[in-house]
């Protein structure tokens, strides 16, 4: 049995007004929660939220990592750095890193094995454009995405990743893949796992994230594949992101 995981990715939303707040929030609803729960804040908030945090079950993770320990990177963040603030996961991979920052899958699987080096979960994203959906190619594009991974690091790195499926035309946009998309997806996901290793394709999370939202998320987390969410908007609303995180 897979434990359900919600995590929110904050984005580029914060300020120290609004992190006490949705932080603060957060917690105060959290006794009846039996999901695991992760906020991924941005780099400049993970010491206000490592501290809100303290003595909680909330868990805290990064939105990116640079592959190199340290050194003249100027504007990155080191998986060090991000240990540091307490922070045990790391987004990897996300639509938005590939598409505006051109992450291919060779970068995103080197970051995913630079997290696992150091200890941290990555929350490896993965997903299909509209474009790609529309033309059969999303079981081809989500392939390679994985494939890179297991490349580099073999299939066993899967026993301590997080994969977030990301159909990118969900993600911001208010339209949501139906549960039957979803798990469809999500089903061939495991599949392609499983042809690899059977034991590995059970145990590893696979997350949702497009445009999930409390009206939605149970039925999509209800899903046999689904085992969880990956929550940009919904989770800036500490009681939308409680509700998404009880529907679990
Ligand atoms: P939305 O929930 O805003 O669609 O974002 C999803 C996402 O990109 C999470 O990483």
């Amino acid at each position: 049995m897979r434990q359900t995981i919600v995590a929110g990715n904050w984005k580029m939303n914060a300020s120290k007004e609004t992190v006490n707040t949705l932080v603060m929030g957060i917690l105060s609803g959290m006794s009846d929660v039996d999901s695991k729960v992760i906020v991924c804040a941005p780099a400049p908030y993970l010491s206000q939220v490592e501290a809100l945090i303290t003595h909680s079950q909330l868990n805290l993770g990064a939105q990116d990592l640079n592959v190199n320990a340290s050194g003249a990177f100027t504007g990155e963040i080191s998986a060090d750095m991000i240990k540091d603030f307490g922070a045990q996961y790391v987004i990897v991979g996300h639509s938005e890193r590939r598409s505006l920052y051109f992450e291919n899958n060779e970068v995103v699987a080197r970051k995913v094995q630079v997290a696992l080096d150091n200890g941290l979960t990555p929350l490896f994203c993965i997903g299909e454009t509209l474009e790609q959906r529309e033309s059969g190619n999303m079981e081809s594009v989500v392939s390679a995405q994985i494939q890179a991974v297991i490349d580099l690091s073999g299939i066993g790195a899967f026993k301590d990743i997080i994969v977030a499926y990301e159909p990118v035309w969900a993600i911001g946009t208010g339209v949501t893949a139906t549960p039957q998309q979803a798990q469809d997806a999500h089903a061939f996901i495991r599949l392609m796992l499983a042809k690899n290793d059977a034991d590995v394709a059970q145990t590893t999370p696979i997350l949702y994230g497009g445009s999930m939202n409390p009206g939605n998320a149970a039925e999509l987390i209800g899903c046999e594949d689904i085992d969880g969410g990956l929550i940009g908007g919904a989770s800036l609303k500490a009681q939308d992101f409680l509700q998404i995180c009880k529907a679990g």
